[in-house]
Parts: structure tokens; C-alpha cells; sequence
């Protein structure tokens, strides 16, 4: 059985794992090990943390949930709100364990609590050579939105929800 729950402060070092082990396999054709690890320690440092707590607890405040199997960290997922708009920031299940339909509990936990703040629609941005994130998003009910591109590496698919 897959739980769900909100991030903790001492999730932090688990996520961190993962996103690691995650980023390793699925960039392994897009960007080099060292870029790998690089972008990882940024976009998990602890500054960065400190942003996602603070905008949780905001008024208008985003989402951070994890899956856990057997108590192990095997899935997160972030929502938060840029320019107006709400973004799947991040969506990663650990590469052993993938078409388990992990993904799909963590896009519903994050729907769920969407829904709950009113919110209509949201937008995620994969690499445009991230051909599994893509199919993933188009199964789940994501649209091409080409109004929402950011640049030609950060492609828009929204879903009305
Ligand atoms: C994208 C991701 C989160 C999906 O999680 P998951 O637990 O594997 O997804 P699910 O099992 O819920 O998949 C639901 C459906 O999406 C489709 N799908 C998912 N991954 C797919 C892939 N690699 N190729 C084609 N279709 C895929 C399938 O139709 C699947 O249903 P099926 O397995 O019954 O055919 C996961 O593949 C992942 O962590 N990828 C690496 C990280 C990443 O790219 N994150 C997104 C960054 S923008």
C-alpha cells in the first residue's frame, strides 16, 4: 500500500536521495553526471527547502506530498503558484518502482488539494526530451498549451482539472 503525506523537515534527506537517483536515469541522454549532480544540490539545497516551507505556510501557499511504501520514500510531488499561475514544479518516483501507478496517486493527492483552494488548471513543464514525462502527462489528461512555453527547453502542458 502507497501512503500519502505532506513533506516534513525530516523527509528532506530522502528526497534528496531520490531526486538524485531519479534525475541520474531519467537526464542520463539530456545532461552529463556532473550537471546532474550540480542542478540536484541546487534545486534541493537547503535554501531552496527554506523557499518551498515558507510557501506552503503563504496564504495563497503551494504543496509538497510524498509517497511512502513500507515507510520508504518512493515518490514526491510539488505544486506551487509563478506568475498567476499553478505549476507542477516537481514530480519524481524512484526509478525501481515506475508504472506502478505511483505517479498517478501523487498527481491525484495533488489535484485534491488543488481543488480544495478553488484552482481550475495547472500547468507542468518537462524537458522537451523527456519523452516518459510527456507520456506520462498526456495519459494523465495534461493538453499541449504552446501560450504557456517558457523558451523552447520548458514546453507547457496544462490540464483542466
Ligand atoms: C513521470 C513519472 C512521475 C510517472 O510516474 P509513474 O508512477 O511511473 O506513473 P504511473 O504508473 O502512474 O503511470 C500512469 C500512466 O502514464 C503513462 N506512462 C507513465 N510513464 C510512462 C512512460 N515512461 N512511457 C510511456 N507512458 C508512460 C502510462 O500510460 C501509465 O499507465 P500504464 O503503466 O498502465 O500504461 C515517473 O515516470 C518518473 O518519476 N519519471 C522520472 C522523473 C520525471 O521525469 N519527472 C517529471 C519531470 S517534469
Amino acid at each position: 500500500m502507497t501512503t500519502y503525506s505532506q513533506l516534513q523537515r525530516k523527509d528532506v534527506n530522502e528526497i534528496r536521495k531520490l531526486a538524485l537517483a531519479s534525475w541520474l536515469v531519467t537526464y542520463k541522454n539530456i545532461f552529463t553526471r556532473n550537471s546532474i549532480r550540480r542542478q540536484v544540490l541546487n534545486h534541493y539545497s537547503d535554501k531552496n527547502f527554506q523557499k518551498v516551507a515558507r510557501s506552503i505556510k503563504a496564504k495563497k501557499g503551494g504543496y509538497f506530498v510524498i509517497a511512502r511504501k513500507k515507510k520508504i520514500l518512493v515518490g514526491y510531488a510539488n505544486v506551487g503558484e509563478k506568475n498567476r499561475e499553478w505549476e507542477l514544479k516537481r514530480i519524481y518516483v524512484t526509478p525501481k518502482i515506475l508504472r506502478k501507478g505511483i505517479g498517478s496517486g501523487l498527481l491525484h493527492n495533488v489535484e485534491f488539494f488543488l481543488k480544495s483552494k478553488g484552482i481550475k488548471r495547472y500547468c507542468a513543464h518537462p524537458h522537451p526530451k523527456n519523452s516518459g514525462a510527456i507520456m506520462f502527462y498526456l495519459k494523465t489528461g495534461f493538453k499541449r498549451n504552446r501560450m504557456g512555453d517558457i523558451g523552447k527547453n520548458s514546453p507547457c502542458y496544462l490540464k483542466a482539472i
